[in-house]
């Protein structure tokens, strides 16, 4: 079975296929993150997940816009590692009673979800700029900087979680 299916033969049919397959992706994470938002009690986690939402709404746009420049029509194609993603990631949270540990696997869900968004972002604008569209590389990228402006976010929540735990620890 191939990865890619097919009709990939070209750079240009794996690009096509990588945008497909993140816009996907981003329709599964608009779908999600409502439920996180819900689930999430830390206020700041929260914020950050109904900023993301708003975020991912506009980087489905983005990917829209990228499509039409690219002369092809906005399309999905099924992503099993994100699917993978998101149902190990609620399927941890929703077995959760404690909401500290609630929340840390709620962050720790998202920054698997973001590392997955990095790494199909990354890919998709060095293949955008090998294929000389530095038009469409340029939109990527500014999604490319939310997904990792969002990990960043995520991590700084993290560590202070590990320091308040410490300071109650010394307290
Ligand atoms: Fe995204």
């Amino acid at each position: 079975m191939s990865l890619f299916g097919a009709d990939t033969h070209t750079l240009d049919d794996l690009f096509v296929h990588g945008l497909k397959t993140i816009y996907y992706a981003e329709r599964q994470i608009v779908e999600t993150l409502p439920k996180m938002i819900d689930m999430a009690t830390n206020l700041e986690l929260k914020a950050g997940f109904e900023q993301h939402l708003r975020e991912t709404e506009n980087q489905r746009r983005r990917l829209e816009q990228v499509f039409e420049m690219h002369g092809t029509t906005a399309d999905e194609t099924t992503c099993p590692a994100i699917d993978g993603i998101l149902k190990a990631a609620n399927g941890t949270a929703s077995d959760i009673d404690d909401k500290q540990v609630l929340d840390a696997a709620l962050a720790f869900g998202a920054q698997m979800v973001e590392h997955y968004e990095i790494a199909q972002y990354g890919t998709l604008i060095a293949w955008a700029r090998e294929l000389g569209r530095t038009d469409c590389a340029r939109i990527l990228g500014e999604t490319l900087d939310e997904e990792k402006a969002t990990d960043a976010k995520l991590s700084d929540l993290a560590e202070a979680r590990v320091n308040r735990a410490a300071e109650l620890q010394r307290a």
